[in-house]
């Protein structure tokens, strides 16, 4: 693993207006700083609300950050024009959670999977893309001569493995997913985290990893970090976290899990969430073992 990341977040801040009238805004990213290493999956897990989505729309350049800077393999890439953000954004995919909704209904697969081709210049029509589009197909497990179909003849996992096949046309080199398998039957979850987990071995790829499920966040990933109220309170690898979580929002989603209450029986169920200490922004990370930082003040 080579000492500089692919893709770094430094201080990334953003607030939205929560009226249309008046001065109030909700600070839904307060600080955030992580970086994620070639062919590393990093976690980003925490309850709804604490803004790991607007997170991942600040990463990939979707939304401005009031606040901090993107940076992909050390060129900042933060406030750059639309034009000159182009060849930054083939090598950056986001996966929805909601594969329903991310495919327009009424074009066959082979549109929707070969759109970024033809955008980039990489294909010159529909029918130019087939090649292409069978050699996508194949990667995320289905069959190439499926590409004629429309997206209703498709189950939430094939739909979820087609809008993985469109992120990876343009073969990059990181990929946010938010929650992917979220809106998915269990039964199916755990073939689509493996394909995130083959396609990583193939391609080198790197993921952020959103997930409110903190026990997948356990199986497929490298390194966790806990994100609570706009900020991320505890990070560390996945090890080190679920062996010794420090700050207790982290105890919190651990206990919050049956089958990890073994391990953590101690302070279970009675929490007191008022209790929790909030992150504000004059807290630091401070490193309490190798590679495992925690917020305090
Ligand atoms: N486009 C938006 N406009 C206004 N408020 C938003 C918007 N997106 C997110 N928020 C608010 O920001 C906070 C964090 O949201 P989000 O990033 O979606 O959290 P998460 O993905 O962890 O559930 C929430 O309070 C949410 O209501
Ligand atoms: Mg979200």
């Amino acid at each position: 693993m080579s000492d500089r990341p692919l893709i770094e977040a430094r201080n990334l801040v953003r607030k939205y207006k929560s009226s249309a009238f008046g001065n109030h805004y909700t600070t839904a990213v307060n600080g955030v700083s992580f970086s994620i290493h070639a062919s590393e999956t990093l976690g980003l897990v925490g309850e709804s609300g604490s803004g790991k989505s607007t997170t991942g729309r600040l990463l990939l350049g979707l939304e401005p950050a009031d606040e901090g800077h993107v940076f992909f393999e050390g060129t900042d890439i933060t406030s750059l024009s639309s034009r000159a953000m182009k060849p930054w954004r083939r090598q950056m995919q986001v996966i929805f959670q909601d594969p329903y909704t991310a495919i327009n209904p009424r074009k066959t697969i082979q549109h929707f999977i070969s759109e970024p081709l033809l955008v980039h210049g990489l294909v010159r029509s529909l029918r130019d893309s087939d090649d292409h589009v069978s050699t996508l197909l194949r990667q995320v497990g289905l069959d190439p001569s499926l590409m004629t179909r429309s997206p209703h003849e498709f189950s939430g996992g094939q739909r979820q493995r087609i809008c993985i096949a469109r992120a990876l046309a343009l073969k990059p080199r990181f990929i946010v997913a938010d929650e992917p398998i979220t809106a998915l039957d269990v039964s199916i979850q755990a073939q689509i985290v493996n394909l995130f987990q083959n396609l990583q071995q193939q391609m080198g790829l790197s993921y952020l990893f959103i997930s409110h499920d903190i026990s997948m966040v356990r199986y497929l990933c490298h390194r966790v970090a806990v994100m609570f109220e706009g900020r991320i309170v505890e990070t560390g690898s996945v090890e080190s976290i679920f062996s010794n979580p420090q700050h207790s929002y982290t105890r919190m989603l651990l206990n919050a899990v049956p089958s990890l209450h073994a391990e953590h029986a101690s302070s279970a169920s009675s929490f007191d969430r008022a209790s929790l200490p909030r992150p504000s922004r004059d807290m630091t990370m401070k490193e309490v073992f190798p590679g495992h930082f925690v917020l305090q003040s």
